[in-house]
């Protein structure tokens, strides 16, 4: 039996990378899968790929920055499946611009993805998770809410705040029955890399390359398994060595 045998997932970025990666992972365990994503025709092309393989799976096309779409995913998401155990929290977007030349509307609309957008589906999962009286979120944040990194001031902030609303939903939720934990990954190579800018990251990291996706979707089936039942509040770093430097 797998490790999620009858939970339903809700994976946000699910349609490339990290998210596409645990939605595999978690439908090997045995999860049914809530895809959503911006990118309806990479989101389709995984939904069609899970249902090949026997899982039941359907994508939502879902603007996480959008109170009202937010909701509504929740609530689509519970009438496909009756309920939603595990939200892995996980869209994102990232951009190198130097702080001097940053737009403000650049600043907002990052801030707007990564710490707002993480926070809407946060709390439309606390809703449903309340109701059933269980639930697990994993929150995608960076080793980057860890350390510093020069020309990501807006990224960097955003994944400071989510390692935070990370520990801070956790208390608030820990006697819910609600565990709420974050994935830190380092370089990974997926389409948020740009392909010239591999080289140099790899060389930087200890290991001498990026990670893989698979590798991230691992740390997150354990975050969002029982083999972490007793984690909350936690952000699992998942980095080739880069922040022990
Ligand atoms: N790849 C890395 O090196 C790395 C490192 C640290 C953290 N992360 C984080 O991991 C997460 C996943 O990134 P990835 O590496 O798989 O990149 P990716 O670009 O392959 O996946 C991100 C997905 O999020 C979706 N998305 C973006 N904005 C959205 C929105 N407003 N609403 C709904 N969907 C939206 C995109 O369409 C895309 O499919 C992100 O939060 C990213 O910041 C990635």
């Amino acid at each position: 039996m797998g490790k999620l045998q009858n939970k339903v997932a809700l994976i946000t970025g699910g349609a490339s990378g990290i998210g596409a990666a645990t939605a595999r992972l978690f439908a090997a365990e045995g999860a049914k899968l809530v895809l959503v994503d911006l990118n309806e025709e990479k989101g389709k092309i995984v939904e069609e790929e899970l249902k090949a393989a026997g899982t039941e799976a359907v994508f939502i096309k879902t603007n996480i920055t959008s109170e009202n779409e937010v909701a509504d995913l929740f609530k689509q998401a519970v009438s496909a499946f009756g309920k939603v155990d595990i939200v892995f929290n996980n869209a994102g977007i990232g951009r190198v611009h130097p702080s001097h030349d940053l737009d403000y509307a650049e600043w907002r609309n990052t801030v707007n993805v990564d710490l707002d957008g993480v926070f809407l589906v946060a709390r439309e999962a606390l809703r449903v998770m309340l109701l059933n009286g269980s639930g697990t979120i994993v929150n995608t944040a960076s080793m980057y809410g860890w350390v510093g990194s020069p020309g990501s001031a807006a990224y960097n902030a955003a994944k400071g705040g989510v390692v935070n609303l990370t520990r801070s939903l956790a208390l608030e939720y820990a006697d819910k029955n609600i565990r709420v934990n974050s994935l830190c990954p380092g370089f990974i190579d997926t389409p948020i890399i740009p392909e010239d800018d591999k080289a140099a990251l790899s060389t930087m990291t200890p290991m001498k390359r990026l990670g893989k996706a698979e590798e991230m979707a691992k740390a997150v089936l354990f975050l969002a398994s029982d083999d972490s039942s007793y984690m909350t509040g936690n952000s699992l770093i998942v980095d080739g060595g880069y922040t022990a430097q």
